[in-house]
Order: C-alpha cells, then structure tokens, then sequence
C-alpha cells in the first residue's frame, strides 16, 4: 500500500520534563517509521532498529505510568479479551455496490448513469481494485481512533475497536501536517490479509493440527471477530481505506482528492488506484488489471468503478440499495466445481503417508489443476471429500490449488468414502500412527516411495551435491533394484547404468563423475544427507562442529548428544535411534567402504569475529548467495546458526517467501535482516 505523500509525525503532547519530551519523541519517530513499514512498504531503519526504539518506550512508559497515551504504538494491544461485541449504529448507513460482470453490464451502467445526469458532461472516472477483504468503518473524532465497526447489516454492525487498533498500517492518531486534523471523520475501508501471510498462517496451522483457513477473506474476517484483542494483535491483518463515510470541516471536489489526503493523514490507499477520463480507459484498467491480479500480494475479486467528482455523484444520487455513481466489475470466478476422481496416497520421505486427490482437469485462475494435496486424513474427513464427489477447488495468486469444500448436492450414490491405508501403498508394510499424532506412517524404512525420497535428499546441493540425479533417474535406479540405499550410488558404474532406458552414454558418464566427486564431502554435509528425523541443515553444522566426525557424533551417549547446543531430548533420541540401527550402521559402513571421507569442520572462528556471540537463523531464499555460503560467512564471523527460531535467537536472516520462522521472529521480537542488511552486518561482503 502506498498513499502520495509521506506523512509528518503527530504532534508530540506538551512536553514538561525530559521524560515526557522523550516519550513523545520516540512515539512520533515510531508512528512514522510503522507507517513507512506497513504502509508504504518502505522501511527507512531495520527492524532491530525499531525495536530498540519500541524496547526503549515500553521500559520509559512502565517507568512512567503517568506517560501512557492511548496512541501510544505500545498502546495497539489492550489486555482483556471482550464478552460480545457492542453494536455500532453507521451515522450513514454501509451501503454495497451493483456488480458488473461483462463488459456490456459496464456500458449499460454508464447509459444509466448518462440518463440520470442527462449526458455525460464532466463525467470521468476513478478504478480500484475492489479487496477480497471485510468491510470496515473506522471514526476519527479530534484526530483519534475512536471506533472501528464492521459493516453488519449496513445500518448497525459490531464494534471491533479493539482488534482494529491492533492492525499497524491503521493509525491511533491522524498525521497532523500541511492538513489541519479534521474534527470528525469516518472513513471506510477492507481489512484484508495478504496472501503469503494467508499461506503462512495455514502451514502453521496444519502442523499444529488448528483450522485450515479456505482463503484470505475468511481468514481475515475470522481473525478480526475474536474476542481477544491479543489473538488479533498475532495475525498480519491490514486495511486500506477506498471511501469516506462522513467529513467535518473539509471539503473536496473529488475522490481523488479525498484519496491523496486520506494518505496524507497517513491513512493507507491503495497504490493502483487510478483516474480514469472514460469508459475506455476503465476498460483498460480492467484488462491490465485482470492480467496481473495473480502477481499482486493480495487477493482481489475486480475492481470498482467510481465517479470522480463529487457533485456529480450527488446529481446520479442513489437506488434503494447503491449508488448509480459507482459499480463493482467483477473478475470471472478463480473457484470452480470439478469431480474428485481418486485419491492417491504419497509416501513422503519420513514414511508419511499424505492423500492427494486427483481431479477432473479444471482451469482455475488460469492454471489447469489436476490434483490438489489433502495434507492429512483429518482434513479429508472435516471437508468430507469422497470419491466422485463434487467439489469446489480454489486458487488465488499464487496460493496453491485446494478443495474449499464438496458440493453435498450433487453427491451421487456412487461415491465411495476415503479410508486412510492400512497398508502402504508402496511397500504393503502395516501403516502406523503415533499417538496423538495426525498423520499415518509407513514404517519400512526399505520402503521404495522412502528410498526414493532419501536418495533425493542424499543428493541435494547442501547434502552431498550429486548432480545429474533426478526423479526419474532415481525412479528407474530403485524400480531396477540397483540402488537401495544411498550406498549403493557409489557401486554404480557407467556400464550397469547403460542398461537403463533412454540412458545416453553421456548422461551415464556425468552421473558416474558427479557421484565420484561426491565422495570428498563434509561431515556436516554427511549429517544432513542422511535424512535423520529432526537433523536440518543447521543443526547438523553444530553437530559437526561440536563432535568433529561422524563417528564422534555415531558414538556419543543421549546425554553427551545434549551437550551440543540447540540438541535436546527429542533430536538425540532420534539421532541415537538412527545410529543404533543395524541397517544404517551398515550403510555408513558400506559408504566409508566405498571411498565418502569427511573433511574436518572449519577451524572454530576466532572469538573476536564480528557476529561472535550472536546466534542465526536463515529462512526463504537468498537471492545474492547460497543459503550454505550464507551460514559459512556468519560461522566464520563468529557467529552460531541454528534451525529453529526462539528467545535465544539474536537474527533471522528472512529471504524471499520466508514462512514460519520469520512469523515466529516477529512473534517474539527477535529482530529480522534482509539479507542486504546481512552482508551490512558482515561488513557489506
Ligand atoms: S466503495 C457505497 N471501493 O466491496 C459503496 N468498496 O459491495 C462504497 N470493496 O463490501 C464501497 N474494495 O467494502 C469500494 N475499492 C473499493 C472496494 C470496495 C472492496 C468492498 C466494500 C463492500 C463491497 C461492495
């Protein structure tokens, strides 16, 4: 969100003292800096940065009762979750828009609207996208937040002031600059969640077995009717203003105008909001629109199309239920009904078995869909999909495909229920389920689905780097029995391998030499590739650094496991329980056998490093260097990187599409790099 102009901070209260010029100081310098993060999308300082400057508050404020302002930016969270919402009445009723859903629809609005003016005279237009969100009003009274409501039944809706205030881009106090702060104003806008917050918000709440949000929408309208402000204040929820309600004490002649001083009250506004002369231009707007709504980061359902100038609509007047002067133009739907032909069950590399329903080919948002994941079993029973049913498959942006829900009206007799396995389907090993646990497991640890899957993750680049080592190759490896573990790529030769179909000569040969240099590897790479439960990329650094061999890590006791930093209870019974395994010690042994050595880990870095002392973690991907290359330059400043993010962790480092981790970050407080602000910490290398 963009709105034109940069905003001026509030006006700081009188000061008396020093504490209280401070207090004001950091709360301007605070609204300014959440307005250019969440607003503008155009942070001035790191998140570090601001945190000191929100730690240094809160600690001035608890020091200084008297300080407290409602505000304040430490003020969005109020303590105490409400019992019911208290009704708002509108002071002008929410009113909902005419939906166009053809291009003729829009020429015949336009005639009407011509009739109602008697020509079409000074007439021109402005288009916006029309947010996939929930419709709010917020009332400013002396330049404060003094409510927020939902749109209700258009007359009355709740009053959900104390979750709206937890919402960052929505500001406590108007930004008095050149505008005087005007004495009332309501404004109305949607709240809404952008998709990678959406997406993140849902692989969370499929580890924690919580509820499967179907899109934004109904994730931000969810989110903003708890009770508990403090539930609210956990979810990335944002708003953007498209209309007023009511202003006092100043006019405009557009909405254009509004728009542009809506932003400089640091109001957001959308930034593809455009001025429009005719039917034509809207109609490209439309177009250009429609074609990039999958690359917006948030979920829109068409755009509105609304006269510019106020008198104008004032002459078009009203309907019983719209305006004349503007019109929602509708997007063809991105949900569409299809028949679930089977359900197949994958076997993942840990043995879990996850179902997948195949689809009758649909296009949805312009991509053919032909199978989506059902994720777990519980998940197939609550939207309780079957065999040959109905259902209505969803895509938005760059949300993958899912089934939204079945169509129980058109449920044949024919259908047939889904039953998790007993079996895998696979091997035919008996499938299990750990208590309290979702999903189900093929335990068979020879299992070709989990043999595949192993050898897949032996090979990746910050495993053991076989190139040339695809899916399909590996398919036809396993299903020839060739190779059985990741042992066994060391006995291949150029010759077995020419066995295989469509295996060029060449190809044999690369793969032959990938596998080769594989065989000087690292001991942290080693660690990894083996695939342990709960061994990541991070972790199985510190394991090498901590033990130096494999071997060291092989014999170490539970407890001497525990030693290592950021290993507890659970990683060493795992790694214990690997290395305790027969067939895995014998593969270990067959790969020293064949020639894999370790290189010792890197000398521990000198204890005056520039990071030293600081603990990482890396999430989503780095764009100017490799994840591996990443951590290396931290470890060799010093510094300790881990897998998982908590209290004690001083940096995420988040990339492009950063998920969990980065929410978890911000969760705590912990403070979040770019990566430029990484190589900064580095020393711009
Ligand atoms: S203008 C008098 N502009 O779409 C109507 N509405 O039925 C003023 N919406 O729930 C609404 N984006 O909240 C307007 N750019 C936009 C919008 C927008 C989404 C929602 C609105 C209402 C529905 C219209």
């Amino acid at each position: 969100m963009t709105s034109p102009h940069a905003p001026t901070p509030p006006p700081a209260p009188l000061p008396d003292d020093d504490d209280a010029r401070r207090a004001a100081a950091l709360r301007a310098e605070l609204v300014y800096h959440q307005h250019r993060y969440y607003t503008l999308d155009d942070p001035e300082i790191s998140d570090a940065e601001y945190d000191r400057r929100y730690r240094e508050l809160s600690a001035l404020e608890a020091r200084r009762p008297d300080l407290l302002s409602p505000d304040s930016p430490t003020a969005r969270v109020g303590g105490v979750p409400l019992q019911a919402f208290t009704p708002y009445r509108h002071r002008r009723p929410m009113l909902s828009l005419e939906n166009a859903l053809a291009r003729e629809e829009m020429t015949a609005w336009q005639e009407r609207l011509e009739r109602a003016l008697g020509g079409l005279a000074g007439v021109s237009y402005v288009c916006e996208p029309k947010f996939d969100g929930l419709a709010i009003e917020l009332v400013y009274e002396g330049g404060r937040l003094t409510v927020a409501a939902t749109r209700g039944d258009g007359e009355v809706g709740d009053d959900v002031t104390a979750n709206v205030r937890t919402i960052r881009d929505v500001p406590l106090a108007l930004f008095a600059g050149a505008d005087p702060v005007p004495p009332y104003l309501s404004v109305r806008g949607e709240v809404y969640i952008r998709t990678d917050d959406f997406r993140r918000i849902n692989e969370q709440q499929l580890a924690q077995g919580g509820k499967i949000f179907a899109n934004p929408r109904n994730l931000a309208s969810g989110t903003l009717k708890q009770l508990d402000p403090r539930e609210v204040a956990a979810r990335p929820l944002r708003l953007v203003v498209h209309s007023t309600g009511d202003v006092e004490g100043v006019a405009h002649r557009t909405h254009t105008e509004f728009l542009a001083w809506a932003g400089r009250l640091g109001l957001p506004i959308a930034e593809r909001n455009r001025a429009c002369a005719d039917l034509a231009a809207v109609m490209e707007y439309y177009d250009r629109t429609l074609a990039e709504r999958h690359a917006l980061p948030y979920e829109i359902d068409g755009v509105v199309v609304k006269v510019d100038a106020l008198s104008v609509r004032e002459e078009a007047g009203f309907t019983s239920n719209h305006p004349r002067w503007a019109i929602a133009w509708k997007f063809p739907p991105v949900e569409e009904v299809t028949r679930v032909l089977e359900v197949a069950v994958q076997v993942g590399r840990d043995g879990k078995l996850t179902p997948v329903a195949r689809l009758e080919p649909v296009r949805v948002g312009g991509v053919t869909v032909s199978s989506v994941t059902l994720h777990n079993f519980d998940q197939v029973a609550k939207k309780d999909v079957q065999i040959g049913d109905y259902v209505v498959v969803h895509r938005a942006g760059d949300v993958i495909p899912e089934i939204v829900s079945t169509v129980l009206s058109r449920r044949g007799a024919e259908v047939r229920p889904v039953v998790p396995p007993t079996a895998c389907p696979d091997c035919g090993h008996a499938v299990a389920r750990e208590e309290g646990l979702v999903d189900y497991f093929c335990p068979n640890v020879a299992c070709p689905a989990q043999v595949k899957g192993h050898l897949l993750h032996f090979a990746k680049r910050d495993a053991l780097c076989i190139d040339h080592l695809g899916e399909k190759l590996v398919d036809q490896l396993v299903a020839t029995g060739l190779v059985k573990d990741p042992a066994d790529l060391y006995a291949l030769t150029a010759e077995g391998l020419a066995g295989l179909e469509r295996m060029a000569e060449k190809s044999a040969r690369n793969l032959i030499e990938s596998i080769a240099r594989s065989k000087a590897t690292e001991t942290a790479r080693l660690l990894y590739g083996l695939g342990i439960r709960h061994v990541g990329e991070a972790l199985a650094g510190g394991l090498a650094r901590h033990f130096g061999t494999l071997e060291a890590v092989a014999g170490a006791t539970l407890e001497q496991l525990q030693e290592c930093p950021d290993v507890g209870p659970e990683v060493a019974g795992s790694l214990r329980r690997f290395f305790d395994d027969p067939g895995n010690r014998a593969v270990l042994e067959r790969l020293r056998a064949a020639g894999v050595v370790c290189a010792p880990p890197a000398a521990p870095p000198a204890a005056g490093g520039r990071l030293a002392g600081k603990t990482f973690v890396f999430t989503g991907e780095l764009t100017g260097m490799t994840r591996a290359a990443a951590k290396k330059s931290a470890e060799s400043e010093g510094a300790r990187v881990t897998d998982s993010v908590s209290k004690a962790t001083d940096y995420v480092v988040a990339g492009e599409a950063a998920g969990a981790k980065l929410e978890k970050a911000k969760k705590l407080g912990v403070a979040v790099l770019t990566e430029a602000e990484f190589r900064g910490l580095l020393g711009g290398t």
